[in-house]
């Protein structure tokens, strides 16, 4: 018996009936489970074929380095709620925290900002932008985004100017965006005009 529907073009990856199941011409419970690691599993359900002991070593050690660019729930769940669904408050939320945290532009590492849990000091905290929007004549949302894309318009006293990184202009329009309505509420909410 083939695995899946009949009317559905098939591949031969994996095959079962009442006794075995059998995967890529290996019998699951008696060659594969407990006798092989995930990776070579991975290796033969991907090639068909069992890895020598190099390639083991050298998709290990891809898998290890993908998993540190971003290969992590959070970011894949972001990016569907956003792509699926763009209007919507909570995708835009999703996305902006997505924005926030990823590690190429480390907002965090730089700024305190307690929704995403980041701690950084070498910026003033994020969480309460009402008082120097206020300072720069900007409202809270113009603020934010007028930071972003030229930071060096107005520096808070007492913070230098030329750390805060100058690209982010060039995030796509709907990750700067998403990264404004992300940072907005924690300043209106807390402080009164
Ligand atoms: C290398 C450190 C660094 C990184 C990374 C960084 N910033 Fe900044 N940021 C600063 C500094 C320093 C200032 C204050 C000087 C200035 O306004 O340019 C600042 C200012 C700001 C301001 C204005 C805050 C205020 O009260 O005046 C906002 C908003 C801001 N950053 C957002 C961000 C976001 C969003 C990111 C990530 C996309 C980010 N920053 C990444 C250092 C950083």
């Amino acid at each position: 018996m083939k695995i899946g529907k009949e009317t559905v073009p098939r591949s031969s990856i994996s095959t079962s009936d009442e006794h075995t199941i059998v995967v890529r011409g290996h019998d699951l419970s008696k060659e594969l489970i407990g006798k092989i690691s995930f990776v070579d599993h991975f290796f033969l359900l991907l090639t068909g074929k069992m890895p020598s002991p190099v390639q083991t070593a050298v998709l290990n050690a891809t898998l290890v380095a993908i998993a540190e660019h971003g290969l992590v729930p959070s970011v894949q769940a972001a990016r569907m709620t956003f792509a699926a669904a763009p209007d919507a408050m909570q995708g835009a939320v999703a996305a902006g925290k997505l924005v926030y945290n990823d590690s190429s532009n480390n907002c965090g590492g730089c700024h305190t900002f307690k929704p995403a849990g980041a701690t950084g000091k070498v910026g003033p905290a994020l969480d309460d932008l009402y008082k120097n929007a206020q300072l720069a004549g900007l409202s809270v949302p113009d603020f934010i985004r007028q930071s972003i894309v030229d930071p060096n318009a107005y520096v808070p006293p007492g913070y230098p100017k030329n750390v805060m990184p100058g690209n982010f202009g060039s995030l796509p329009k709907s990750q700067l965006d998403a990264l404004i309505d992300y940072l907005v509420p924690t300043s209106t909410k807390t402080v009164s005009p």
